[in-house]
């Protein structure tokens, strides 16, 4: 079976990589040779080191090298059995994509895109039968993260998910079902994870360094959230962000911040421009946190809180099942529990709690806790 993949900056290498490890024929197309040519010396890389830690031979390392194609041109799209297009995040330039797929594409063809915000009941109407489209959302790195979103649009026929699905399966991928709603499960449920942090920052209530001392020596959490939007860039964590605020009305639950920003319009990126929220030059320390654990927990407890609202309100729209929410955030971001399974130690009347009494001291619709919660505390 044959995979096309369009676009070949990170994702796209990554996937292409992901599939030809798993035995397909893989083209890797993008307008730009730079990008081609960069991708081809990234996989030859990764191959080569996976060859000197032992983990493939150096035949099976050079046949899955062999099996990528790397090309300018869409026409090498002819015969593939699943396209994924992991191009620039703008939905004009997707549709004239699959636009293009479709004329070039044989029906069966399952026409795939790895959009982290866009609709994709919007990319599946430039082609005739958007019965095969959907999203099929990998996260970053591609081969090291295990969580692929498979989200079918209102119009995606029901044998395109199952086909999808069992291909991403068969990757030794761990796929879960979100509904074609901004963020999907992930980048919806873990917007708190940054912004409130920020907000916690913005008012004075403490620095990055302890915010992120609290969420991962207290909270078990992998990377703090200004170690992890330095690390993503600022750039790239703000326009999900924005976008997500703004495909969903405006919710303020979802709205940005100043602070990151302003960041973002001074170039101060995170790591790949040395300046983030922490400073990366030559040379500079790191802050040191407050370690007060009273003062920690309040940070943690509300971040947490505000995390796991996110899960039950998704649960309560049907963006995904239970199942998925808490696979999605602990696959695809490392979480240190399922947020629902979290809100089942913690007791859902505490979380309740602790949203109330943010409501109560804001006065802001930004801490209204789901109906689902209130309903769990109300009916237990
Ligand atoms: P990137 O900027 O690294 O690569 C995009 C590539 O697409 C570039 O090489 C560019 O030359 C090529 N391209 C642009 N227009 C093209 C066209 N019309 N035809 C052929 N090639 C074209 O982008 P990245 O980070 O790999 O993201 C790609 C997609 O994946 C976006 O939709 C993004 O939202 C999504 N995504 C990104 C993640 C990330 O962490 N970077 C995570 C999950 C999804």
């Amino acid at each position: 079976m044959k995979v096309g993949i369009v676009g070949a900056g990170a994702m796209g290498s990554g996937i292409a990589q992901v599939a030809a490890q798993n035995g397909h024929e893989v083209v890797i197309v993008d307008t730009q040779r730079a990008a081609l040519e960069k991708s081809r010396q990234g996989h030859e890389k990764i191959m080569a080191r996976l060859q000197e830690k032992g983990k493939l031979s150096e035949e099976e390392s050079k046949a899955i090298l062999k099996r990528i194609k790397y090309d300018t041109g869409m026409a090498s799209m002819e015969n593939c059995a699943l396209v994924i297009e992991a191009i620039v995040e703008n939905i004009e330039v997707k549709k004239e994509i699959f636009r293009h797929l479709d004329e070039l594409c044989g029906e069966d063809c399952i026409l795939a895109s790895n959009t982290s915000s866009l609709s994709i009941a919007s990319i599946a109407s430039a082609v005739k039968d958007p019965g095969k489209v959907l999203g099929i959302h990998f996260f970053n790195p591609a081969p090291l993260m295990p969580l692929v979103e498979i989200i079918p649009a209102i119009t995606t026929a029901a044998e395109t998910v199952d086909k999808a699905k069992s291909i991403i399966d068969a990757w030794g991928k761990v796929t879960v079902l979100a509904k074609d709603t901004p963020g999907f499960i992930v980048n919806r449920v873990a917007r708190p994870f940054y912004s409130e942090a920020v907000r916690i920052y913005e008012e004075g209530m403490a620095d990055p360094a302890t915010i992120d001392w609290a969420m991962t020596e207290l909270g078990g959490f992998r990377m703090g959230p200004f170690t992890l939007m330095d690390f993503i860039g600022h750039d790239v964590n703000y326009a999900v962000t924005e976008s997500v605020w703004t495909a969903f009305f405006y919710d303020p639950r979802y709205k940005p911040n100043f602070s990151q920003k302003r960041l973002v319009e001074a170039g101060r990126l995170g790591r790949k421009t040395g300046f983030g929220f922490y400073d990366y030059s030559e040379g500079a320390t790191k802050p040191e946190p407050n370690r007060d654990e009273e003062l920690g927990k309040a940070i943690l407890d509300r971040i947490v809180a505000m995390l796991i609202n996110e899960a039950v309100d998704a649960l309560h729209l049907g963006i995904a099942s239970a199942k998925d929410i808490d696979l999605a955030m602990t696959k695809g971001v490392n979480y240190p529990k399922g947020l629902l399974a979290w809100a089942d130690e913690i007791g859902p009347a505490e979380v309740l709690k602790r949203l109330d009494a943010l409501y109560d001291d804001y006065r802001e619709d930004r801490y209204r806790a789901s109906v689902l919660l209130r309903r769990k505390v109300k009916f237990s």
